[in-house]
Order: C-alpha cells, then structure tokens, then sequence
C-alpha cells in the first residue's frame, strides 16, 4: 500500500527535531541502516539535533553507513566548498559513522566515477532511508527540472536558478564563484530508496512544494515524481506550505 504523508510544522528548528527522530528510529530498529543524505541550508537543524542526540548519547551511528546525494565536479576532500567538507563540518566530525561515501567528483574518468557510485550503493544493499531537500526549482539532490527522468549517477550542468540560488546562500551573492557542474545520483536511483523523507522549509521553496504536492507529476518538477513512491514523508514548515489547499 501506497503511503505519502505530510507533517506540518511550526518552523525551520521543529523540521529538525521531527526528522531527527525519524531518523534515530530507524536507527534503532536497524543499527546497519543505509541512510542517504542532502546537503544545504534546510538539513542543517536535522544534524544539528542528531548531534545533540549523540551528545546526550541517545544515539549509536558507529553501524549505519551514509551516501551523500551529490558533489560539486573536482570538489572533495580538501576543498572548504565541497559537500564533502560540508558534511564534516555539520555531522562527521562530530558522529562517528561505520562508512560514509560521496560521489568521487575528482576522477579523471567522471562515467566511471559514476557507475563506481552506483556500484557501491548497490553492494551496500540499496538505501534504506533517504533524506532529500529540495531547490526552490523543485529539483531534488543536482537533478534540475528535466524532460526526462534521469537514472543513475551522473554529471549534471546546474541551472541559473540553481546557480543564484547557491551564491546567494553559500558564495555571498557571487554567481562566478558557484561552480557550474556537479555529480548527482538520479532519480530513478532515489526513487529505489525504501523509504524517503523530504523536508522544506521558509517562502522561498512554497512554490516548489506547491507543484511538487499538487501540480502535475513530471520531471519538470523532479520531487513531484516523489509521489509515484511507496513510502514517502514530507515534512515541511508553514511558510513552505503556505501556498497549499
Ligand atoms: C542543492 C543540493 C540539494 C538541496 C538544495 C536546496 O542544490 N544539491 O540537495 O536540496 O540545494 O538547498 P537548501 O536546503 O540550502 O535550500
């Protein structure tokens, strides 16, 4: 049976207690758990809370392995604005993990940097669990509104939105800063996720939650393809949801 719910919340710090626990239970009730997760602004409450949690030890990590959604091309370890030194910074410094993998944006052989990822997810068993954010275009890990539905792991050419979006947070307005391409898993590969959450938060994503939860399912708004999936939860604040019936 099919499941899509929606939870509502109050703010951006409540998004990361909800999802925070979300994630600690399936933890319980799998230590070995395969979690897949976003970078970004909307996810950093999440880590922060997981952190808290460790802390308090209240959580147990040392078995779950982590797949990250994506990675700027040539970023990685070493580089202050790759989402590998993202990560860190905001949750693997802090937790340890059993295994945590990106995708290697630094091979010279980017088709076979690629398949190695998809390879890996998929002697891992697949993801049990996959947090996603989503881009104010509606698009999900690197996967840009599209005609198509991508597969698997690929080189993706971000959109201007994208672009804007990212200086503006990340580059201090910068657009020549922001690098053009990155490595994302596609999204027949995050739709094999057995379970997946995404979470939105403030005004400036309403419009793509919005199409994503009532307009058309179609890969011009990659998360709307989110609902063809059997177990999906979304959990959003109220200015995310403020253009929804
Ligand atoms: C980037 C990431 C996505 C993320 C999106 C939204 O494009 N590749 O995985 O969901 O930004 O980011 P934010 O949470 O900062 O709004």
């Amino acid at each position: 049976m099919k499941n899509l719910t929606v939870i509502s919340c109050k703010d951006h710090a409540e998004i990361g207690s909800v999802t925070a626990k979300l994630i600690a239970e399936q933890i319980k009730k799998n230590p070995n758990l395969v979690l897949g997760l976003p970078t970004g602004k909307t996810p950093i409450p999440v880590y922060q809370e997981l952190c808290k949690m460790y802390d308090d030890g209240n959580l147990d990590c040392s078995q779950v392995t982590t797949f990250n959604l994506d990675e700027y091309l040539h970023r990685g370890k070493g580089d202050p604005d790759s989402y590998y030194t993202f990560m860190h910074k905001n949750l693997f410094d802090h937790i340890p993990f059993k295994e945590s993998y990106f995708p290697n944006a630094k091979l010279y052989n980017i088709g076979r940097s690629c398949n190695n990822y998809d390879v890996l997810i998929e002697e891992h068993g697949g993801i049990d669990l996959q947090i996603l954010g989503v881009g104010s275009n509606g698009h999900i890990a690197f996967n840009e509104p599209s005609n198509d539905i991508s597969d698997m792991t690929h080189l993706v050419a971000l959109t201007f939105q994208t672009i804007s979006d990212n200086a503006n947070k990340f580059y201090n307005g910068d657009i020549n800063k922001v690098p053009r391409y990155a490595i994302s898993m596609g999204i027949r590969q995050i739709l094999k996720a057995k379970s997946i959450i995404l979470i939105a938060n403030g005004e400036e994503k309403a419009k793509a939650i919005y199409d994503t939860l009532e307009g058309a399912v179609t890969p011009r708004v990659p998360a709307s393809l989110l609902r063809t999936h059997q177990d999906v939860t979304f959990i959003i604040d109220e200015k995310a949801a403020s253009l929804l019936d």
